[in-house]
């Protein structure tokens, strides 16, 4: 999975601002090895899980392959404001103001579920520390975090750890 990030991340420099180099992940999920290999590794150490959770966008790409590879079903954590109600809802803070992720409140039973949420990406930690207080909201277990990439420098593991345990598994296929 490393090699197929390596021969296909695309590096946009000084995007979304002047000095940072982003690494889009796009044509990796657009190639059938790269897919492939990415949803096996997003796996990696995993049992005893009875739920994936995609994260709102690109986290739905990979939920549901995981949960196939799993043998298990997906849940979407949507932003706020898709879902018919009810919901569960989390408000939590960003940079500049706030977001919010929402999920069902009845129409799937998450309650004593043991969940992998599942990401491309992991920056700051807050979209991962709100999705498990959402689906722990509702009776629900996160058991690990699974994302392609791990930022460098935002500490994302270390909010997880603060906000939600430092036993939590985070899982990283890799950093950049
Ligand atoms: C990105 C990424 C994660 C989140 C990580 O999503 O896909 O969900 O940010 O950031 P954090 O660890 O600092 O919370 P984004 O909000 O850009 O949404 P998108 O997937 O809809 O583009």
């Amino acid at each position: 999975a490393r090699q197929a990030i390596a021969d296909h991340a695309r590096l946009v420099p000084d995007f979304p601002e002047p000095g940072i180099d982003f690494k889009d992940l796009t044509p990796v999920l657009a190639d059938p090895v790269g897919l492939a290999a990415i949803v096996t590794a997003l796996t990696h150490g995993c049992s005893d899980v009875d739920l994936v959770a995609g994260i709102d966008a690109r986290g739905f790409l990979l939920g549901g392959a995981v949960a196939r590879e799993l043998g298990v079903g997906v849940l979407a954590v949507r932003k706020g404001g898709k879902l018919p109600p009810p919901v569960h809802s989390v408000t939590y803070t960003l940079e500049y103001g706030t977001a919010t992720l929402e999920i069902p409140a009845n129409a799937v039973d998450v309650a004593t579920q043991r969940i992998l949420l599942v990401d491309d990406v992991l920056a700051t930690g807050g979209t991962a520390v709100a999705a498990a207080e959402l689906l722990g909201r509702a009776g629900g277990v996160v058991v690990g975090v699974a994302v392609i990439m791990e930022l460098d420098g935002l500490d994302g593991r270390g909010t997880i750890a603060r906000g939600l345990g430092a036993q939590l598994p985070v899982h990283a296929v890799t950093t950049g």
